[in-house]
């Protein structure tokens, strides 16, 4: 293993590994390594872009805490988490399509009931969400575990905001419900707006200057988990959004498009009166059963 040239080098790595224990590991970092020499060969990569990349990733690394995952948004805004879903997601047709998790999800959101606002203060026009929950067979799902988080109209995660007084960060805008009887929910929340993904770090950076803006078109997130079925990462975007054929982390599927409809005040889908206008949303999801891959 010495005197090792550009010609012997990536040989010479890739038999290192030949006592790995570990198959998977050997294999991912054997292709790991043969396509990062055939890129550094073919981009005919520099001292100094060698550098920079590795500035870049400290910088990634530096950003990145329990609140912020700069990893994340970058392997979102180059695709690969688009890639990963896509690949390790193959369904049936008829079942709702996956798409990117994002790094907002918050695993002890609080429980709500039937037709609850989930807002919590989170500002933003009003709008009421229902849907029904069904297998592919169009049995419905009872009791099936929505997760649903979103963006208030400034664009805001409620983890994006200031902790209170004492330092507790407050749940605004997520939640946990489950389906009725006939597969069924319904809550409240606030509109969905566009907003654009945190780019006042290293990935904003890059974007910026790559000539890419870091707009998401307006969507919802769910996690919809039943007994017997595969989980459900998804979103649902608003139909009409200027972003949706731009989203900066390749998120959209026409499937998971769908229409708010404006109301002028009156009767509210929960029975209450609203004297402001108000949104509605009707979405259905499709759970497959599990070992049910296309
Ligand atoms: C989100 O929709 O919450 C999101 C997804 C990817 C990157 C940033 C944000
Ligand atoms: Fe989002």
């Amino acid at each position: 293993m010495r005197n090792l040239n550009e010609d012997t080098i990536t040989q010479a790595v890739i038999a290192s590994l030949c006592e790995c224990r570990n198959e998977r590991l050997q294999m991912v970092i054997t292709s790991l390594v043969q396509h990062l020499h055939s890129f550094a060969r073919e981009t005919k990569l520099t001292e100094a872009e060698w550098e920079a990349a590795i500035t870049f990733l400290t910088a990634v690394g530096h950003i990145t805490d329990d609140k912020r995952q700069e990893f994340i948004l970058l392997s979102d805004v180059l695709g690969l988490s688009t890639l990963v879903t896509a690949q390790n997601h193959a369904k049936p047709d008829g079942c709702t399509e996956a798409t990117v998790f994002g790094p907002f999800y918050v695993k002890d959101s609080p429980e709500f009931g039937h037709w609850d606002d989930i807002a919590n203060g989170a500002s933003g026009e009003p709008c009421f969400v229902s849907g029904q929950v069904r297998s592919i067979d169009g049995a419905p799902v009872a009791n099936a575990l929505l997760e649903v988080w979103q963006a208030d109209e400034d664009g805001h995660y409620d983890v994006q905001m200031a902790p209170d007084e004492d330092g507790a960060l407050a749940h605004r805008a997520r939640g946990k419900l489950r389906t009725d009887a006939n597969g069924r929910f319904g809550f409240r929340s606030i509109l969905a707006e566009p907003y654009p993904i945190p780019h006042d770090g290293p990935v904003g950076a890059l974007l910026d200057a790559l000539g890419r803006h870091p707009w998401r078109p307006a969507h919802l997130h769910f996690m919809v988990q039943a007994p017997g079925h595969e989980t459900l990462i998804t979103h649902v975007f608003r139909d009409g959004d200027r972003y949706l054929d731009s989203d900066a982390v390749f998120g959209v599927r026409s499937t998971l498009v769908a229409q708010w409809v404006r109301h002028a005040p009156g009767t509210a889908p929960d029975g209450s009166r609203i004297d402001t206008p108000y949104y509605t949303l009707d979405y259905d999801f499709v759970l497959n059963p599990e070992g049910n891959s296309r």
